[in-house]
């Protein structure tokens, strides 16, 4: 038989060529119903469904369940995500799942008086470990409980980490990160989710996704000089405009994708998140054989190359759209600032900041990042600094790099690439988002003044990386952000412009050079991972949870539904108008009480605005006749045992896949949310707690209801799907009317709703 190939070197038990037949039974099953080419991104979507034999396939249209292979979650993601699975009562996750502690770290590039006057990657992690100390030990024992693998601060970026250990060909994996889709540059399809998809996972509950269009781009031609794989998806970008990607999978194909550094491909697909697409993939290739021979993974290249049918187009496959680039002719791009999809060639850019009035004068340029950190990188950034110190020059503004992994920064040091940076004045920042995710304790610059940075990061929106919306920020490859770095402004071009070495004489900066993958292999540096402990030892671990934190706190189960119709509920808030999840659980200062229900409830619908007063976070509370804020009066309204209900617009709950704006309402009594649409997954995640999401069957009927009445939702004890239910109204002067409201909720979500919430539902049925 074929040599059997562990998942990881970290979780020996499962294997890839389970993963590989489990992809073969279904895609034949899947092939017979279909009978036509299939795109890459089908065969792993696929190969990866539930119930091959029934599932409706139509792209754009059908709800697909799925099974993924793996769930990553990065450290503010995971507090909730782990406190829900915790409250489910399983004894163990039931996929195989890690944490990353990447997010919760500042970085800092002057002397800190709290980090004992130093500033840096190694004062930074040690400040945060003390900072963070209790999300850490949270995150670290739910992590042994539960069977999850814990990647402790300082360990890297879950992006690079999954790359490095867990992404094979193949796959299909979900992670509580936008930039997931990274893997797609070693041919997994991943996606980016909310922490309440993460649970569902673990808890054995198929994945849903709405059956992704396919998007092909055709490369062809080769790269050469400047030009980089950052390039390719800076230019992508500039086509598809950050909307371009919605609801669909965008696969690359033709001669160039094999011109390509599998970490090139996975920048590309990283940054797929920019234009707003579920995933981006590379068909399998011999730079991804490569690159997982390196990373000591020969059994699952060889693996992958005996499955490379599975893993990419059939010929003739059709997509819902096709572009096509020429590498050869691509050139370097500089995006910004304020949206990655403001797409300039480095040749007309100057001109472009001059039109526009954008400050050329930079004021920091930053590399590395999840996005742009491989060996690659920065051997090719290190090219370009070599060069200045070479001329006895510097870097004029601060410099920083970020590196992705324990893995890359152990490697680059060897090979002095660090010695390099810090010689032209750089700062290696530690092995952590930091300004990627605006943990960057800025201070040359005072808020509000505009100024210019360049990093070689994904987003770019304005305030994300220092907070200053007035900061212009521009994205680039990490090689010509080392070159702007060294020459102080964005005018610059390095393929035409000079500039003045120490000597006085005019230097040429030569294109960037740096090997793939390091001829002396990966150094892993300190060993940062831990592993779940044996299910005998699990057993008697507890979860640290300190009751008198005020960052986390246990979760106890909703209760089940009580038997009967919601009576004469009063109405928190009538909503006017937008209500994106970010009216319902704002993020901002609130991000610190991720992990404490109770705390965050407190930011609950703070954003809405009610039609009563045009204000908000400020309603009238039926039992006192007070104002009050909407938070305190639903709460009120809990204790005293009285239920209540949100009457809201049109698509309410669009935004993010924040389970925050479900659970909150949840927990401070909510019964249902009568609307006249949602968006789609907040009307989903409702439903996962164990809320009523409604919708009127008559949009006017919205006008119908006044703040002060009182509603009784009645059909509860014939709750079946595609059946209505009836809302009575009652107002104060005694008056009654009657509406009708439409759900959809199926047979297995109505299950949910009588649980008290999906997870409620899991459990029993483990139980059973
Ligand atoms: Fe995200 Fe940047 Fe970290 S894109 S994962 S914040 S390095």
């Amino acid at each position: 038989g074929a040599e059997k190939v562990p998942m990881s070197k970290f979780e020996s038990e499962e294997h890839l060529n389970d993963r590989y037949k489990a992809i073969e039974d279904r895609l034949a099953v899947v092939r017979k119903r279909l009978n036509q080419p299939l795109t890459l991104a089908e065969k792993v979507v696929y190969g990866h469904l539930d119930d091959p034999g029934h599932q409706e396939m139509k792209r754009g249209v059908s709800y697909l369940r799925l099974r993924p292979d793996r769930v990553a979650m990065q450290d503010a993601t995971a507090q909730m995500a782990m406190l829900q699975f915790i409250s489910s009562g399983l004894p163990k996750t039931m996929c195989p799942s890690t944490i990353h502690c990447d997010h919760l770290i500042e970085g800092t590039t002057s002397p800190q008086p709290d980090r004992e006057g130093s500033f840096g990657g190694v004062a930074d992690l040690k400040y945060a470990v003390k900072t963070n100390v209790e999300v850490y030990d949270f995150l670290a024992t739910a992590g042994a409980k539960y069977g999850v693998g814990f990647w402790k601060p300082g360990s890297g970026i879950i992006h690079q980490i999954v790359l490095e250990n867990y992404a094979l060909p193949g796959l299909m994996m979900i992670g509580t990160d936008s930039h997931t889709p990274n893997a797609g540059g070693l041919g997994v399809c991943a996606v980016g989710v909310g922490g309440a998809d993460a649970v569902d996972v673990m808890a054995g509950l198929p994945w849903e996704l709405k059956a992704p269009k396919v998007i092909g781009v055709k490369l062809t031609g080769k790269m050469s000089k400047w030009t980089s794989p950052k390039d390719v998806i800076l230019k992508v970008a500039g086509i598809l405009t950050v909307k371009g990607g919605t609801g669909a999978i965008v696969e690359y194909f033709g001669p160039g994708v094999e011109t390509m550094s599998c970490t090139g491909m996975a920048t590309i697909c990283n940054m797929g998140a920019e234009i707003g697409a579920t995933t981006s993939m590379f068909p399998y290739n011999k730079r991804m054989y490569d690159y997982l021979v390196s990373t000591e993974r020969g059994g699952a290249a060889r693996l992958a190359e005996a499955f490379q049918e599975n893993l990419k187009a059939d010929p003739g496959a059709t997509y819902d759209q096709t572009i096509e680039i020429n590498l050869s002719e691509l050139e370097p791009h500089v995006n910004g600032p304020f949206t990655p999809d403001l797409a300039h060639n480095l040749s007309a850019f100057a001109g472009d900041i001059k039109k526009s009035g954008w400050p050329s004068e930079l004021k920091a340029a930053l590399i590395g990042s999840c996005t742009n950190s491989s060996y690659e990188d920065m051997a090719r950034a290190a090219s370009i600094a070599k060069q200045a110190l070479a001329a006895g020059i510097k870097a004029k503004v601060p410099f920083t790099i970020s590196p992705g992994s324990e893995q890359i920064r152990a490697t680059i040091e060897r090979d002095g690439f660090i010695d390099i940076f810090q010689k032209i004045g750089g700062t290696v920042l530690s092995n952590s988002c930091g300004p990627c995710i605006g943990q960057w304790k800025r201070t040359d610059v005072a808020k509000g003044e505009a100024n210019s940075i360049v990093t070689s990061f994904n987003r770019n929106f304005a305030a994300r990386n220092d907070g200053n919306p007035a900061t212009h920020c521009f994205v680039a490859s990490p090689e010509l952000v080392t070159a702007y770095a060294i020459a102080g402004d964005l005018s610059f071009n390095p393929e035409k412009d000079t500039l003045v070495g120490a000597d006085g004489n005019e230097i040429t900066l030569q294109p960037p050079v740096g090997d793939e993958l390091p001829s002396k292999g990966f150094d892993s540096g300190v060993d940062t991972y831990q592993a779940p402990p044996t299910s005998t030892q699990r057993a008697s671990l507890s979860v640290k949870v300190d009751p008198k934190s005020t960052r986390l706190q246990l979760l106890t189960p909703f209760k089940p539904w009580h038997g009967d119709d919601i009576k004469d509920a009063a109405i928190l808030i009538k909503v006017k108008g937008k209500c994106t999840t970010d009216h319902i659980s704002m993020a901002g200062p609130w991000l610190k009480y991720r992990g404490h229900l109770d705390n965050i409830s407190n930011n609950m619908l703070i954003g809405a605005i009610n039609i009563e007063n045009g204000k908000a976070n400020t309603v009238k509370n039926v039992l006192t006749g007070k104002e009050g804020a909407v938070p305190d009066t639903a709460r009120y309204y809990k204790e005293q045992g009285l239920s209540w209900v949100v009457v809201g617009d049109e698509n309410y709950g669009e935004g993010s896949s924040r389970e925050h704006a479900a659970l909150e309402p949840r927990h401070l009594g909510a019964a249902a949310i009568i609307v006249k649409s949602f968006a789609r997954i907040h009307e989903t995640n409702l439903k996962k707690q164990g809320l009523l999401p409604l919708t009127f069957a008559d949009p006017k009927d919205y006008e119908l209801i006044q703040p002060s009445d009182k509603l009784s939702i009645v059909g509860l004890k014939t709750f079946s799907p595609g059946l209505p239910l009836t809302v009575e109204g009652k107002r104060s002067d005694g008056s009654t009317y009657k509406f009708t409201v439409n759900h959809t909720f199926n047979e297995n979500q109505i299950n949910w709703f009588k649980s008290g919430s999906a997870l409620n539902a899991m459990a029993a049925k483990f139980k059973a």
